[in-house]
Parts: structure tokens; sequence; C-alpha cells
């Protein structure tokens, strides 16, 4: 089945915004090896405690300590994607995103919905950029089961972007499949992990369904529970705004999460954690002062997804990328946490301008002048949560552009099938 073929289904399932976007679950037969791990049962917040402890006490490194073996496991796996393209103008031969989000997250970090879609990555990428992408809810995350859909699509050019911990998946994906990318972007990332246990102690980890009741799942009300309704149980006068500042305030905002929207559950079983609160998420994911929106904060806390303690361990497990021959961008916030320990710049060497600049030590095949280290100013690690969000996208759009890995468009455009004329009067 051609990328179009496929496209040309879901337009029949409505546009969100400007782009043609659509959701599909597709099903996937998985063949991995994993690794074992003995790790106590985490099921109550001083568990998730203890773990991240055992995580980060110097001299122990819990993935050696605690592997048992490895197994090959297989099964179907449901993994919920977004594909998108742009409404108008699609190229003759377009070049496909995929795109990798981080732990924490799911796949709507590339596509936020706050403040009217103003920071969406996939919005630029597809009717600005004229990119087709696809994003996809990852490992057991969201509503997807597990998974990667890689092989299930088909167009001219394919580039792998990652974010983080997605970063070092798609840092990963090349050796094992390297003729199947033509170029990587590893945003919010380095090759540096000094600086992760900053991350994992600042997070104050919790029991996800406990964190997040509603939402995740531990409590779960009537389907039509509103605030509104809470609150007149408690026979409070209720004025929204002031309701929802007070909720932030005290951190009660994680504990009502879900409550007004049931569509918003996802729900997560003993063992998941998540960061603890809205501080803990700030800290994580964001840079100085004044460079965001305070309330994207918030956002971002109440639609946070919880992360499997798995993907900590299995951390420094990624194969390199050493085969890898195709452009690379590394962009990485200045003042990063878990990748540049706040400073991207501290490097303590004066021939390393940055601590990002280093990862092209890892890829000795690219030419020089396909590798690029772009420190994206006054940024945290959620790299499209800051104001200069788009400044970020222009950069990524413009490397891949001048590495002619954009779509490009034939003189005298074959967009004539019947479906694909549906999507564009669609939009
Ligand atoms: C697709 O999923 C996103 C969240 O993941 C949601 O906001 C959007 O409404 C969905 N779109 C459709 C067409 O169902
Ligand atoms: C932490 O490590 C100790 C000692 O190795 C072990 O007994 C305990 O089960 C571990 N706990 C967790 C939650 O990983
Ligand atoms: C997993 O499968 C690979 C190849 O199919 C095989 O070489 C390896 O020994 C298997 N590992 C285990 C633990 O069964
Ligand atoms: C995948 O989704 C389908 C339809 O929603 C469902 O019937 C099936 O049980 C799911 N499979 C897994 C492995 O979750
Ligand atoms: C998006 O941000 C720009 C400036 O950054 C602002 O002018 C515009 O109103 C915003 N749009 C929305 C939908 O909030
Ligand atoms: C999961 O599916 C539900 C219902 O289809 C939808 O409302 C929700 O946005 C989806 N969540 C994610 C993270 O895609
Ligand atoms: C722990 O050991 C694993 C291999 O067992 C390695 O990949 C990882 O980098 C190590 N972690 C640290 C922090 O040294
Ligand atoms: C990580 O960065 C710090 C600060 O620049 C530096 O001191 C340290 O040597 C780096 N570690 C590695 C493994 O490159
Ligand atoms: C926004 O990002 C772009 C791209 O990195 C950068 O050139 C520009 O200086 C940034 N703007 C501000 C105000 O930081």
């Amino acid at each position: 089945m051609s990328l179009y073929s496929i496209a040309a289904v879901f337009v029949l399932a409505g546009a969100a915004t400007a782009k043609v976007s659509t959701n599909i679950t597709v099903p996937v037969s998985v063949s991995a090896a994993v690794d074992i791990f003995d790790i106590a049962p985490i099921i109550s917040n001083a568990d998730a405690t203890a773990f991240i402890q055992n995580l980060t006490r110097q001299g122990n490194n819990l993935t050696t300590a605690a592997f048992v073996e490895a197994e090959n496991i297989s099964g179907m796996y449901n993994i919920s994607t977004q594909f998108c393209m742009p409404s108008s103008d699609p190229p003759e031969h377009p070049t496909l995103q995929i795109l990798t989000h981080e732990v924490g997250f799911d796949r709507t970090y590339w596509d936020l919905a706050y403040d009217g879609f103003n920071y969406s990555y996939i919005d630029v990428a597809t009717d600005e950029q004229k990119y087709l992408t696809l994003s996809y809810d990852s490992l057991g995350i969201g509503n997807s089961t597990h998974g990667d859909p890689v092989n299930e699509i088909q167009a001219d050019k394919v580039i792998h972007v990652g974010h983080s911990f997605g970063s070092v998946q798609t840092y990963g994906l090349p050796d094992a499949f390297h003729t199947l990318s033509d170029g990587i972007v590893l945003t919010g990332f380095s090759l540096n992990s000094s600086f992760m246990p900053l991350f994992l102690i600042g997070g104050n980890f919790v029991q996800a369904n406990l964190n997040q009741p509603f939402r995740f799942g531990s409590i779960l009300p009537s389907s039509g529970s509103t605030t509104e309704e809470v609150a007149a149980a408690f026979r409070k006068p209720l004025d929204h705004a002031k309701v929802e500042d007070i909720l932030a305030e005290y951190d009660l905002i994680d504990y009502v999460a879900g409550l007004e929207d049931p569509e918003e559950r996802v729900a997560y079983a003993d063992g998941y954690i998540t960061n603890s609160n809205t501080g803990a998420n700030q800290f994580l994911f964001f840079g100085p002062s004044g460079r965001y929106d305070p309330g994207i904060v918030i956002y971002a806390e109440e639609t946070k997804q919880a992360i499997a303690p798995g993907e900590f361990l299995t951390l420094g497990g990624s194969s390199s990328a050493s085969a890898f021959a195709g452009p690379v961008l590394v962009l990485t916030g200045s003042n990063d946490l878990p990748f540049c320990g706040g400073d991207c710049y501290a490097t303590g060497n004066p021939k390393l301008p940055s601590i990002p600049a280093a990862v092209v030590e890892a890829f000795p095949k690219v030419p020089t002048g396909d590798f690029a280290a772009i420190i994206q100013p006054e940024t945290g690690h959620g790299i499209n949560l800051h104001y200069n969000a788009t400044g970020a996208y222009n950069v990524i759009g413009d490397f891949l552009a001048a590495k002619g890995l954009a779509s490009t468009y034939a003189k005298v455009p074959r967009w004539s099938c019947t479906e694909c004329k549906i999507s564009q009067e669609s939009v």
C-alpha cells in the first residue's frame, strides 16, 4: 500500500486543524530481544523513591546489577499513530518524518493543542515545510500497547526525528535499520550521561495511578462527573478560574486531572511512575523564566504520560549509530537539564563548543558538513514547550532542506486520484 493510499483513507476521518490529520491504531506483529530485570515491584510512592535511589546511587549500576537474562518476545501490539499531511500543495515526492516522543509524554508532544496549536511541530512541518509526519505513542504509552510502525509505510525519503529518550531510541535505530533512514534529527540530546541523575532525582517520581487517580486509573468516577459536581458536593461557591488557580497552587491539579474529561483517561497499572507535580515538571523540562508561558507548565502536567521504569534501566542500551552516513542534526536547548546539566556551553574544554557538539564523534561515517549540533538559545529540555519553539522548527526545516531531504515537487503534479481530491477539498 502506498503512503498516499493510506492517506486517502485517513482523510475521511476528518482534519483537526489546518493540516490534514487523522489517528489510526495500527496492529503490528513485533519480535524483539528484551532484557529481563529483577526489580522489586513498585506499588507505592515509597517503592518509586527506593527505585530512583537505587538508580542514582553512586558506584551502583542498577542496569547491570538487576539484569537476569535476555529473552526473545513476540506478539501482536497496537500502535496508536497520528498521520499528517499538508492541507495544500501536496508534494509529488514526499519526505516522511517519523516522530518519536520523550518519556513522560505521548505523541501529542509533536502536536500540542495548547494555545490553539501555536506550538505544534507538526503544523510547521506539514503546512509550512510540506513534509508528511507520522507520530506514535511508544512502549505501552498512551493508547499504544508496544512497538514501532516503521515497516507499515512507504515514502520517497524517511527522516527520523526524536526528542530526548526518543532521540536515544532514534540514535540506536540506524545501526539496526540504517538503510531505512535518510536523515536523523536528535532533539534534546547529547551523549553525556553525567547529568541523568539530576533528571531522575528532580522528577521526585511517584506511582502514576496514585498521582493522577482519575486520569491514570485508581479512582474511576462515574463518567459524567465534573469538577462542578464535585465542588457542589463540597458545597463551595464555584469560580472556575479561581478553582484552577488554587488547584495549581496546592498541587491538586494532578489530583483532578481527567475528572472533567473522561476521554483523557488512560489507565496505567501499578509500576508505572510519573514526576510528582508541576514544580518537578518545570525543573525537568523548562528553561529560564520568561521564555515560556507559565500556563503551559500546568498544561504539560495535566496532560503528561506515565513512564515505565524499564525505560530508565535500558537507557544505555541503544546500539551506536556509527554505521550511519546520512545527515545528522542535533538540536538541544541551551539550558537542557538531563543532557547538559542546565548549561550546554559549560564543557570545561575550550576545544568543545558545547556538550551536544561531542555527538559528532559517534558518527564517523557522516561527511563533515552533514553533521550539525545547534544550541537553541534560552530553552530547556522540552524544546517544543517554549515561546521560541518555531525558531527551532525553522532550524530543523532549513537543515533538512539544505541536505536535500525536503519533499520535492515534480513539474507536472501527478496528484490525481479521486480520494486525494477529496482530501484537498475537505480542508
Ligand atoms: C487524534 O488524537 C489527538 C490526541 O492524540 C486528538 O486530540 C485528536 O482529536 C484526534 N483526532 C481525531 C481526528 O480523532
Ligand atoms: C533497591 O535495591 C535493594 C538492594 O539492592 C533491593 O533490595 C531493593 O529491592 C531495590 N528496590 C527497588 C524498588 O528497586
Ligand atoms: C533470540 O533470537 C536470536 C535470533 O533469532 C538468537 O540468536 C538468540 O539466541 C535468541 N536469544 C534467546 C535468549 O533466546
Ligand atoms: C488492538 O485493538 C483492537 C481493536 O481496538 C482490539 O480488539 C485488540 O484487542 C487490541 N490488541 C491488543 C494487543 O491490545
Ligand atoms: C501564536 O503566537 C503568536 C506570537 O507568538 C501570536 O501572535 C498568536 O496570536 C498566537 N496564536 C494563537 C492561536 O494563540
Ligand atoms: C486515546 O483514545 C481516546 C479515545 O479514542 C482519545 O480520546 C484519546 O485522545 C487518546 N489518547 C491518546 C494519548 O492518543
Ligand atoms: C550501566 O551498564 C550498562 C551495561 O550493562 C551500560 O550500558 C550503562 O551505560 C551503564 N550505566 C552507567 C551510568 O554507567
Ligand atoms: C560531561 O560534561 C561534563 C561538563 O562539561 C564534563 O565534565 C564531563 O567530562 C562530560 N562527561 C563525558 C562522559 O563526556
Ligand atoms: C529563536 O530561535 C532561533 C533558532 O535557534 C534563534 O536564531 C533565535 O535567536 C531565537 N530567538 C530568541 C529570541 O532567542
